[in-house]
């Protein structure tokens, strides 16, 4: 068992932070020698039950959830950042000729470590992941993902039209390699496998009913696809499928709305979409920073909560410009203000938080297992420093509630933030000692 001493941040069933200025968090194999959470609390109340435990006292630093990336494409790190006139340019000019680059599996397995390193340095340690539409990609990725330990989650993208050659995949290949990934990656180790049609314009009838029989027969794999993100898109949708009552229902038409379901975007949505979303149980990967990069619109926090459809947070990259969830909180915070219909919305940061740890895991279906450290959730945490930067320290020392310490991380921290990840009760620290960097 190894037990830590520090601040400590965590969250109750009814998504309420719960913070320990003096924490005790104790981690050890369970029953199944899965490694887990088996105390966390108040250090006094519990240290007497550890005494014979080794407890490292991290004064100063605050123990926290990894956080969890409801959304990300794996190839996609060297697409942040290119500026495009929106979604459908974006994929034809950048997206797709980068993605043609993993049908070469050497560059795949190179990318995976670049990714996973990106993802450890700012604190992730899950993320619901695209491939591309070369199944050496989802090798790449879940193999050097099982090396680490790291509970991952990707597919194999489908898209057998309107995609150039180099990623167009053919219709019946497609469904029976994602079968035979499914097989291989889902539930090994820590591993899972979501079906991962790219979006509804990028596939065929066919395909989309392939993927929906396999949703089927494969009830406890993910789903991952994009949904209502850009006006052009919704509107080639409607082309499309000028039978189905939203663009959202052509996905329920093909089976594929249900639990682990997770649709990024869902931002040009009616009440009705909003409802299906709730009745079917599926859930909203909100990606703030690439809905304002892209200029796609803003996720309707109101309607969401109105309706009660389940969401949480997400990178997007390399639509989205950053791996850091502090700065796709923050993102999520000017979207809230300032992106919905008046009066706009002041997220709290602790509701903020939750989105990308609980609230993503229960979005996950995996509520209580990943994105929590209540006693039984798996040891993936964070050691926080809030004073890793000189303007941090300033603010974070004079914070006078919760609200306050959490908003000055959302809004100052990144990577800097994260002293220390442990994935599976395994701790990696940066390689770098930025506490030489100024007098504290
Ligand atoms: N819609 C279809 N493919 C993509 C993609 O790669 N990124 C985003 N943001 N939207 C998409
Ligand atoms: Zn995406």
């Amino acid at each position: 068992m190894q037990a830590f001493r520090a601040s400590l941040l965590r969250f109750a069933d009814d998504s309420a932070a719960l913070f320990e200025p003096d924490g005790l968090l104790v981690i050890g194999p369970d029953a199944c020698g899965r490694q887990v959470v088996r105390a966390a609390g108040n250090y006094k109340a519990l240290a007497g039950d550890f005494a014979g435990v080794g407890i490292e006292h991290l004064p100063g630093r605050i123990l926290a959830p990894g956080f969890i990336d409801l959304h990300v494409h794996f190839p996609q790190i060297d697409v942040i950042g290119s500026p495009a006139d929106g979604l459908l340019p974006w994929l034809e000019n950048f997206t797709f000729p980068h993605e043609a680059r993993f049908a070469n599996a050497d560059y795949a397995e190179s990318m995976a470590s670049v990714f996973l390193d990106e993802l450890r340095r700012h604190g992730v340690t899950t993320a619901l992941t695209f491939c591309t539409s070369h199944p050496a990609s989802v090798d790449a990725l879940l193999s050097e993902s099982q090396r680490r330990g790291l509970r991952m989650i990707a597919g194999k993208v489908l898209q057998d039209r309107h995609s150039p050659d180099g990623v167009r995949d053919d219709t019946e290949q497609s469904l029976v390699d994602t079968e035979a990934l499914i097989g291989r990656w889902h539930g090994r180790g820590r591993l899972g496998y979501a079906i991962t049609p790219r979006f509804a314009p990028s596939c065929t009838e066919a395909q989309l009913r392939g993927a929906g029989e396999l949703a089927a027969r494969h009830g406890d794999v993910w789903i991952q696809s994009h949904v209502a993100e850009n006006k052009d898109e919704v509107r080639w949708a409607r082309e499309l499928f000028p039978d189905a009552r939203s663009y959202l229902a052509v996905y329920e038409g093909f089976g594929l709305l249900r639990e682990r379901a997770i649709y990024a975007h869902c931002i040009h949505f009616d009440d009705d979409d909003r409802a299906l979303m709730r009745d079917t149980g599926a859930a909203a990967a909100v990606s703030p920073t690439s809905n304002l990069f892209l200029g796609s619109g803003f996720f309707d926090y109101e309607g969401a909560r109105r309706i009660g459809f389940r969401h949480g947070l997400a990178s997007d990259v390399g639509g989205g410009t950053s791996f850091s969830p502090f700065h796709t909180m923050l993102a999520a915070y000017y979207v809230g203000r300032e992106g919905q219909t008046k009066p706009g919305l002041s997220l709290q940061p602790q509701n903020l938080w939750w989105q990308h740890t609980a609230g993503a895991a229960q979005a996950l279906g995996l509520g209580g297992v990943i994105g929590n450290l209540q006693p039984g959730c798996e040891a993936d945490f964070l050691v926080l420093d809030p004073k890793a930067t000189p303007l941090l320290a300033r603010k974070t020392a004079n914070a006078r509630s919760l609200d306050e310490l959490l908003f000055s991380l959302i809004v100052l921290g990144d990577d800097r933030v994260i002293e220390r990840v442990v994935v599976d009760g395994v701790a990696w620290r940066p390689p770098y000692n930025r506490r030489q960097e100024f007098p504290r």
